[in-house]
This record gives C-alpha cells, structure tokens and sequence, in this order.
C-alpha cells in the first residue's frame, strides 16, 4: 500500500514496516488494539488524500462534463470549474491543505497587492508580448532581484504565465488586474475588511461565542483598531471608500442578473408608471453600477431612476459612468425617505450589512412611503439554503459576521425579517447556486 492509499476508519491499517503503526500480533501474543490501529491511522490522515472515495467518481464527471461544456457558457463553465474544485479537494492532503490556507493565500494577496501597487498588471498586459523580469523591475521601478521573487510566486500560483527563465506574459486575471475596478479588490481588502476577518476568532472567543451583534463593537473594531462602525470608517477613509465601491461595483460582473431575460419579470414593473413617475429607487446603490445596468437593458424602460447614498458616495458616482438619465441623491436611509410612491425601492447587498433591528429600521423607512397596490421592495440578497451553500455566499456571511456584526440570510430568517417590518414576500426569484435572488415584497 502507498503513503496515500485509501484508509477508512474501520480498515485495518497494512504494515509499511513501520513498529509503530503495523497492525500485526505482539511477541508476546497480544494483539495490537483498536487504539493502535486508531493512532496508525491517524498518524496517515494529515499525508493522505482527503476523500479518495469520491476520487474515481469526481474524475469521471469532470471527464463527461469537459466533453460537453462549453467554457463560454456561465453554467456550463461554473460547473465543470465546481466538479474540478471537488476533485482537487478530494485528492489534496490535510497538509496540503494546510499549506494552501496558511502559507499561499496570504502570500498570494501580498504579491497581488505589491503588484498592484507596482502598477506591475498594467505594464505586464500592453501587450501579448513576453517581458522579462529585469524590463519588468525597471518599468515599475522596482529592485529587480525583489520583483523577480514576486513573479516567481505570481506564476507558481496561477495569476501570470512563464515563458522562460524570469520571462512572463499576461493571462486573464493579470489582464483584469491592469483595471483599476478589479484591481481595488486588494487594498480595499486590505485597508477595510481583512484585519477585521482576522480578529474574528480572538473577538469571538472573547464574546463567549455568542453571534455577533452590535457593529460597533465586533471583530472590525478590533482589527481596524478603532470604535467606529464600518460604515463611518469608510467616511474617515475615502481612499478605502472609493476602492471598496469599485470592488462593490466589480463583483458582480459575469454573473445571472435579476434584470436579464429569465430570471425576474422586469416589465410587471412598467405597468401604470409615467414618464413623471419614479420607477426604481436605489437604496444604498452605491456609485449607481446597477441602475446604469438597468438603463442599459431596459432602454425603453418608464419613468425615472433614482440613485440614493451617502454625499460621498454620490459624489464619486458622479465623477464615474453614471448613465446621465440616473438622478443621484444624496439620502440617509436612517431618515425619512423623500420619494413617496415609487414603483419600487430596490436594495442590493444593503440589508446584509446591518443587524435585524437596524434593517427594520431601514425597511419601515420605506413601508411609510409605499403606495399600496402599487409599491413594492426588491431586496437583491443571497438566500442561504438549507443544504449546499455555495462557497462566496458563506465567505460573505462571515465578512459579514466578522466586519459588520450582521448576517446572509436564510429564506425562514428574510420572511420574519420582512413580516416584522410590515412587509411581506410576494416571491422570490432565483436563478442559480451563489446568485443573490430577488426577494419581492409588498406591504402586509
Ligand atoms: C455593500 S454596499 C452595496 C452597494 C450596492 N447596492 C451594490 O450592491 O453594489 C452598501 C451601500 O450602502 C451604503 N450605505 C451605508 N450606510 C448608508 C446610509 N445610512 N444611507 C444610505 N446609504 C448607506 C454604502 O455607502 C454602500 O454604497
């Protein structure tokens, strides 16, 4: 049997000529106990593979599924890349793993980041064209013996292409990374989320592991080292604040919008809506990606849009590619709501960021200004489901924990959530797994 042949519990453990863990008769006639056998098997765990069960099964599905996918098709390639991503955690050991998490995702980002910084991805992606590690150094200025080290783990872990010795090209992702709307990801991770994520298990111990519930005292505070709420923070930090709108504003890009074709019926709204008349408000639209999504899809759509944030928000939204027909307004959703009647007030990835009493507090905000038989609420959140939870989903549940004290949610928690704020669900759409859904609410 090889170092990483398949162990289960209730097998016996083959002899590799090593005392400690054989399973064969002692001189003395005893033999070895459950105990031994345990600790042998033990001791393989951390250098086997993972699930090796699921192995053959797992290679037979991402052979049948590459025959037939199509790489260019969102589900097609989202699930071959999903049957891929079992498979090689199905084969990596513990201690691979171990090495993945703890030594290449923080070296990874800090790379990523020092590139960014460097201006690296911008120079690297002019062209198709290989550049070698000193042209590199003395484009972004560099120690060439540094960035050297720098492309090195770069390419080793996926982000750039070798094309020989200390010779590199663009792919994809180094593409991507030459834009400043992707590119934001990583000192926006940096200067407002990441420390917080990484206080969670001192703050949680701390707090008796209870479920975090006051975002102004969680694991954000603790990690950022202040007392202000995330929120206010981004006010005192406006470099972190346009970064973190342009990582708002580039996440969800490639992915099943509510607005196209299929998922929600976008022209039930139009019904009874002027020119004059609101159509969709914006609540917390940030630099107004989605409504400038919307007016590009529904050029025909009627009535108005209207963006609403904090001053500035609004203020960078208006220096961006807001749609001009996009009125912008600056608005507390903490206030009184200034447009009455709409036909819809719309909130994407808002509520999540806020606890239960605070989101009633935003919701009741806008059940005073709803017109009954004609306003609703579309809420663009992830619904947790009860098995098979996508992995981005549950990250962005435990920023939310760590960052904001707040919660993805689950569809039992948005009905009680919406029901206590004199709403209730009319439907909720869905397109695929880790999409946000729409959640369509009307007053009770
Ligand atoms: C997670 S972002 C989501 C942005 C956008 N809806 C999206 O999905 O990309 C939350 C937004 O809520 C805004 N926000 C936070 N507190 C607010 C408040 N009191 N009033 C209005 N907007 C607020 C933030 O500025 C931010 O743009």
């Amino acid at each position: 049997m090889t170092e990483t042949a398949t162990v289960t519990l209730n097998e016996p453990v083959h002899d590799n000529g090593d005392s400690h863990t054989n399973g064969v008769h002692h001189a003395n006639g005893d033999c070895q106990t459950n105990g031994d056998l345990q600790d042998a098997f033990v001791d393989r765990v951390p250098i086997s593979a993972n699930t090796p069960e699921l192995v053959p099964g797992l290679v037979d599905q991402v052979a049948s599924l590459g025959k037939v996918a199509s790489v260019r098709d969102h589900t097609d390639r989202t699930t071959l890349l999903e049957a891929a991503r079992s498979l090689v955690y199905a084969l990596e050991t513990p201690r691979g793993a171990m090495i993945r998490y703890c030594w290449s995702q923080s070296t990874l980002y800090a790379s990523v980041e020092t590139g960014v910084d460097l201006g690296l991805f911008a120079i690297l992606s002019k062209d198709e064209k290989p550049k070698s590690a000193a042209e590199l150094a003395k484009a972004t200025g560099a120690d060439p013996v540094l960035l050297a080290r720098i492309l090195k783990h770069l390419c080793a872990m996926g982000v750039i292409l070798e094309t020989g010795p200390n010779e590199y090209r663009r792919k994809g992702i180094s593409i991507s990374l030459s834009l400043q709307r992707y590119s934001d990801a990583y000192p926006c991770m940096t200067n407002c989320i990441t420390s917080g994520i990484l206080a969670l298990p001192a703050q949680l111990k701390k707090d008796g592991y209870t479920n975090p519930s006051n975002g102004k005292e969680c694991s954000f505070q603790r990690g950022f080292r202040t007392d202000l709420h995330f929120f206010e923070f981004m006010k005192e930090n406006p470099e972190a604040a346009s970064q973190f709108n342009n990582h708002m504003s580039a996440y969800h890009q490639g992915r099943p919008s509510w607005m196209d074709v299929g998922f929600y019926d976008v022209p039930s709204l139009f019904s009874n809506v002027t020119q004059d008349d609101v159509l969709l408000v914006d609540v917390g639209g940030s630099v107004g990606h989605d409504l400038s999504e919307f007016r590009r899809k529904w050029s025909d759509a009627p009535g108005r849009l209207v963006l609403q944030d904090l001053p500035d928000v609004i203020a960078q939204a208006k220096t961006g590619q807001l749609h001009p027909s996009i009125e912008a307004m600056e608005y507390d959703f903490f206030t009184e709501q200034p447009i009455k009647g709409a036909r819809a007030y719309y909130m994407h990835s808002v509520l999540h960021d806020w606890t239960d009493d605070n989101c009633r507090k935003i919701l009741k905000g806008l059940v005073d200004v709803m017109k009954r038989g004609h306003s609703n609420v579309l809420i663009n959140e992830n619904v947790i489901p009860d098995t098979n939870a996508y992995w981005e989903t549950t990250s962005l549940d435990i920023i939310m924990m760590a960052d904001f004290a707040s919660t993805e949610r689950t569809e039992a928690h948005w009905h009680q959530l919406v029901g206590s704020a004199g709403l209730k669900i009319t439907k909720i759409w869905s397109a695929q797994r880790g999409v946000e859904s729409l959640i369509e609410c009307e007053l009770a």
